[in-house]
């Protein structure tokens, strides 16, 4: 037994203890995509620039230089090289249309609202549908969390009251009706009555309200709203896709702001992949997100680019043209050249809590990768006065670590599920000091 524990202890050098990849799994990947590292012994040796020295080299030993120099010059840096530029801030327009308000939902125990936002203001114009659930018995104003859905509002719930929209269908690239059939079809990501019963409410909209999602969508939604904004020619440094729907969760958190019954000092943004690369950029940017979540992410979202482990730059660039600004395809195969790696987009969000989750089959997108960049933003939460990530190593399966920053790696793929939301419900029982279980 003593024997096992040293030998163990030898073999979990700095970083690279607790959680291991499945050795099977490693060897499958690496067959099916020899162009893709799977194996950590290949990863390259790379250095994180450090989020405590600025770009002229100062270095940030206050909050107040890291407020007022560092944190602006990282922000500036991710929009111009990777997310891009958003031509308007907030619609002046903006206008918030209740199309339905049920106070006896989902068995009597919730109160459902069905928001339309119109980004123009012009009620023929581009609009989101914002789905609200919140819970009866709780105490108003309630805490809520905030996603984006992948297929609509309809999807996430059985509820027959949920409004069917049109949505943009990614592979034949039209506005469709879903079928009556796709009610609830996702709600297994999506626990309503679970959330309801912790206390929490819930509010998402369809990602493709905003813009959809397929490489020429900018012709379409807000891209054909506001980017005439630009000028003539779109620059290298305009939103894509990511931002764009970053910028959808602001809106949200817009009408959120003006909803009584919902405690908009509360809201928890949260997203599963590309919609977690989404949910972290728009927490970053947007300081009224109290506490920001990312599900599975991956490339382009928690996990840093230098590792070039599972997806990398020039791959999600290739496949997803339209997620990012143009200019981030000059660091495809240059990762090292990049003036940031994605430990500073978590950083953005300190002091306020940030969970980063991985799953165990989810190599594509790199759990240590995305362990590694937690624990890199440590430094900012430290010298903000946060306890930040209180582990060195990371955890096993399914043993969550919770500081300010949070972080699990649970068992099975890439998903969205009940194991999640718990946690995030643990979490956010823990900072905002709520008792429910
Ligand atoms: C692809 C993509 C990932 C992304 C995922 C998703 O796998 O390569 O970067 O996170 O889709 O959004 O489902």
């Amino acid at each position: 037994m003593l024997m096992l524990l040293v030998v163990t202890l030898l073999q979990t050098p700095e970083g690279k203890g607790g959680w291991q990849p499945n050795p099977d799994l490693v060897r499958t990947l690496s067959e099916k995509q020899p162009h893709v590292i799977y194996d950590e012994a290949k990863v390259p040796n790379y250095t994180l620039p450090d989020p405590l020295i600025c770009l002229d080299g100062t270095k940030v030993t206050s909050p107040e230089i890291w407020w007022k120099k560092r944190r602006p010059e990282i922000l500036e840096l991710f929009r111009t090289y990777m997310y891009g530029k958003v031509p308007i801030d907030k619609s002046e327009n903006l206008k918030f249309e209740i199309i339905d308000c049920d106070r006896n939902a989902l068995e009597g125990n919730a109160t459902r609202k069905q928001v339309r936002i119109y980004f123009t203001g012009e009620t023929n114009g581009h609009s989101m549908d914002l789905l609200i659930y919140l819970p009866n018995a709780a105490p108003k104003p309630v805490p809520v969390f905030l996603l984006l859905n992948f297929n609509g509002n309809h999807a996430i719930c059985d509820d027959p009251g949920i409004k069917i929209k049109p949505i943009w269908d990614r592979k034949a690239k039209k506005l469709i009706i879903p079928p009556e059939e796709s009610r609830g079809s996702d709600a297994k990501a999506f626990p309503v009555r679970r959330i309801l019963s912790r206390g929490y409410g819930i509010a998402t909209a369809h990602y493709c309200d905003i813009a959809p999602d397929f490489p020429d969508s900018f012709k379409y939604g807000v891209f054909q709203a506001f980017d005439h904004l630009f000028g003539e020619k779109r620059p290298q440094d305009a939103w894509g896709a990511i931002s764009a729907w970053a910028w959808g969760l602001s809106r949200a958190m817009d009408y959120i702001e003006t909803d009584k019954e919902i405690d908009s000092k509360r809201v928890a943004v949260l997203g599963h992949s590309r919609l977690g690369k989404t949910a972290l950029w728009a927490g970053a940017q947007d300081e009224r997100f109290a506490i920001v979540i990312s599900n599975n992410s991956g490339c382009g979202g928690a996990a840093l680019s230098r590792r070039r482990y599972g997806e990398t730059v020039a791959l999600i660039n290739k496949a997803f043209p339209h997620w990012f600004c143009d200019n981030f395809k000059r660091y495809n195969d240059k990762e090292d050249e990049l003036p940031f790696d994605q430990h500073m987009l978590i950083a953005l969000i300190a002091p306020r809590p940030v969970y980063i989750a991985s799953a165990d089959e989810d190599l594509w997108a790199d759990p240590r990768g995305e362990f590694l960049a937690a624990k890199a933003a440590d430094p900012v939460y430290k010298l903000l006065k946060t306890d930040g990530l209180p582990t060195e190593d990371m955890p096993p399966l399914d043993t969550p670590v919770m500081g300010r920053i949070g972080y699990h790696i649970r068992s099975g793929r890439h998903a969205l599920t009940e194991y999640d939301w718990e946690r995030y419900m643990d979490f956010a029982d823990l900072h905002y000091k709520l008792g429910q279980k």
